[in-house]
């Protein structure tokens, strides 16, 4: 498939996904013929897939929306009410996951070392080296949950930030959305990249493919960025993402080109190699810092971001490095 030209991605909806147990069912239904949704509030799940699933179909309501669903549903009570029943239950695992940090001193530099000392699975050593060219498609069809979107559950923090970490989020959100140029939007050189590797870029079109952990990733980004009382741990989120990108990037670019893979997509990770470069000394120094210095009570919530960014990724390449290679040492 060819790489396309100029413009943005085709579609603005997406595809509704298909259900994966009884709240997810339930719910996908009611989206499309929503003449009684009280009774959902009572659904209960029936497991983590069903419910993350669900958590994000209630989401995607705020962002896009889907084919053939009333754009009124992004503000039903009811509706509203299941997403805070999931999202006090997701909250509460990521709480319970975090080990707690309050660092003294310079908060910027206590994120590159919080970041530096974690410890767990990395996907992107073994794409570089090893990974075959379905392993990448399916990597690709997992991450565009994210990567279509790119910068998008963030953003939602932008009227909730003091003036200088405003501003500076601002710097970083300007180059995540192309510095002007539609053509240079994060999200539509991802797009670009998967019509190259002949994948659908469509809004949605690989949710059935996510397994849970990237329903969770997706999941936690949202849920930070809708609430403000967790505007902490949404720039924690962000500092830890970046500053774990660059090497990461080059890396896969690395891998997509030992494998053949087309410039448009080897762009979008090259993009990243430079563009993180700075950005990480901008979330953790220019965003997270000044934020902290502004607002101290909020510095235990920027780590359980940082966290819960970096424990997410580790589940993640956790889960697919014990399928692509099971006799893997287990690291710590
Ligand atoms: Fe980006
Ligand atoms: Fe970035």
């Amino acid at each position: 498939m060819p790489a396309g030209g100029g413009g943005t991605t085709a579609a603005m909806t997406g595809r509704l996904p298909r259900a994966r147990g009884t709240l997810s069912a339930a719910l996908l239904a009611a989206l499309r013929r929503p003449d009684d949704l009280d009774p959902l509030l009572g659904v209960p799940a029936d497991d983590d897939e069903d419910e993350q699933l669900a958590l994000w179909v209630l989401h995607a309501l705020h962002y896009r929306g889907f084919d053939g669903v009333d754009d009124a549903l992004e503000w039903s009570p009811p509706l509203l009410a299941l997403r805070r029943r999931l999202e006090a239950a997701l909250e509460l695992r990521l709480r319970e996951r975090f080990p707690g940090h309050r660092p003294e001193g310079d908060v910027g530099e206590a994120l590159f070392e919080y970041v530096a000392a974690f410890e767990g699975p990395a996907l992107s050593p073994y794409v570089q080296s090893r990974a075959d060219e379905e392993q990448v498609l399916e990597l690709l069809r997992h991450r565009s949950l994210y990567h279509l979107q790119e910068f998008d559950p963030t953003a939602w923090v932008i009227p909730r930030l003091p003036t200088r970490p405003k501003a500076a989020l601002l710097e970083l959100a300007f180059d995540e959305y192309g510095v002007g140029d539609p053509n240079r939007l994060h999200s539509h050189l991802f797009a670009r990249g998967m019509a190259s590797a002949g994948l659908d870029p469509a809004p949605g079109a690989y949710v059935d493919d996510a397994p849970l952990e990237i329903l969770e990733q997706n999941n936690a980004m949202t849920l930070l960025g809708l609430h403000r009382r967790l505007r902490g741990a949404v720039v924690g989120h962000l500092a830890a993402f970046e500053a774990t990108s660059s090497l990461p990037s080059r890396r896969i670019a690395v891998g997509l080109e030992r494998l053949g893979f087309d410039d448009a997509l080897v762009d979008y990770y090259a993009e990243h190699v430079v563009a993180d470069a700075v950005h990480d000394q901008l979330a953790c120094r220019g965003i997270c810092g000044a934020l902290v210095a502004e607002e101290p009570e909020l510095l235990e919530d920027v780590f359980l971001g940082a966290f819960t960014c970096l424990d997410l990724e580790a589940r993640y390449a956790g889960r697919m490095l014990d399928r692509w290679e099971p006799a893997r040492e287990v690291s710590a």
